[in-house]
């Protein structure tokens, strides 16, 4: 293991997180238990707002890495758990937020933190799935648990073209829903439709303030983006439907009234992918395994080289990523 690796990584300056691409000390890493020889990270919106970081507080520890989900072979271990050579992947728990993260060759981890690689899909796989993937199979267990089936009606995806968005309306549709996708970009339809949407729901209906009850349409809904957009979904979700809520892209604002709640007996389930439970976790990965096709995750996935994260997270940030962005940190 030699004692400095490549990293994108993050010093305060002023305040602010300056971000750059360096040689880093094996001795700047956490003393955690394991560590790992990491071979691919991904583009996540909130490594985005990390990267970009005077735009936000996401990385609250600097000196550290940006990126909040990687994969890789396990280099050292002092965890009975993990043994070196052994393929894990990590998304969450602070990492890449309080802990330095995977946008880094080298990264070092509490064992509770890993999991091994599902059967079934590559390093390189379970980065294009990464935090937003994982995100959208929890979305759709809690759509299982609240019982909201295929036959029920169409499945609303808001926010349909980004990473969770796209993850999503593969798996609804391979379960067998109807997904209706929403999307702001007309260039996406097609994309869309080839993931399994069965209908577009163009962004521009569903964001404008509406009526506080409208048309049951939707028995259920994943909603990326919040704001007046989650509480259209939400006014438009039939009796006893739930909407899987887990992201902010139009803003973390809810304006909307408490009818959908108390006249339709609508439910909402927050997800939070970063401090999800191990068991939960494990059946996410699992599920991601057996019911995300791995030709549709193919398509919605590029892989780019450390030097693209720059623009890369310029892009999600305006929200003009197409599906998932692995990065291979040793490109
Ligand atoms: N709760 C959790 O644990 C968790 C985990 C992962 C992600 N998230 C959150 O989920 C959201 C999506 O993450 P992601 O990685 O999928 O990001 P992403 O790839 O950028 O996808 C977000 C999508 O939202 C739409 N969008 C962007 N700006 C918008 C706006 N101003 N108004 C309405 N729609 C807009 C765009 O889709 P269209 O072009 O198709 O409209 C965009 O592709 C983010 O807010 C992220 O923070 C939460």
């Amino acid at each position: 293991m030699s004692g400095t690796f490549k990293a994108w990584w993050a010093t305060e300056v002023d305040g602010k997180a300056n971000v750059e691409l360096c040689d880093v000390a094996d001795g700047d890493l956490p003393a955690d238990e394991v560590t790992v020889g990491v071979k691919y990270s991904t583009i996540n919106y909130k490594d985005g707002l990390a990267v970009q970081g005077n735009k936000s507080k996401i990385m609250r520890s600097m000196p550290m890495a940006p990126g909040i989900d990687y994969a890789g072979v396990v280099e050292a271990s002092d965890s009975d758990k993990f043994a070196v050579g052994d393929e894990v992947v990590l998304t969450g728990w602070g990492v890449g937020e309080a802990v330095s993260g995977g946008l880094s060759q080298r990264a070092r981890a509490k064992a509770d933190w890993l999991v091994k690689k599902p059967d079934g899909l590559s390093l390189q796989q379970t980065m294009a799935i990464g935090t937003a993937g994982f995100t959208a199979m929890m979305s759709v267990l809690a759509l299982e648990d609240a019982g909201v089936k295929p036959g029920d009606g169409d499945i609303i995806v808001t926010g349909a073209a980004g990473g969770v968005g796209s993850v999503a309306v593969a798996v609804l549709a391979n379960l067998g829903y109807s997904v209706a996708a929403s999307t702001g970009r007309e260039s996406e339809h097609d994309y869309l439709r080839g993931l399994g949407a069965s209908s577009i729901v163009p962004r521009s209906e569903l964001s404008e303030p509406g009526r506080p009850l409208g048309r049951e349409t939707w028995a259920g809904g994943i909603d990326t983006v919040g704001s007046q957009i989650l509480v259209n979904v939400l006014a438009a979700t039939k009796s006893l439907g739930t909407v899987a809520v887990c992201g902010l892209a139009a803003g973390p604002d809810l304006p909307g009234t408490v009818l959908p709640f108390i006249l339709r007996g609508v439910r909402i389930w927050g997800i939070d992918s970063v401090y999800c439970p191990a068991e939960r976790r494990a059946q996410a990965w699992a599920r991601l395994a057996t019911d995300l096709p791995l030709d549709k995750l193919d398509a919605m996935t590029e892989v780019k080289a450390m030097a693209d994260v720059p623009a890369i997270t310029a892009d999600i940030l305006k929200g003009q990523v197409r599906g998932r962005t692995v990065i291979d940190v040793n490109a």
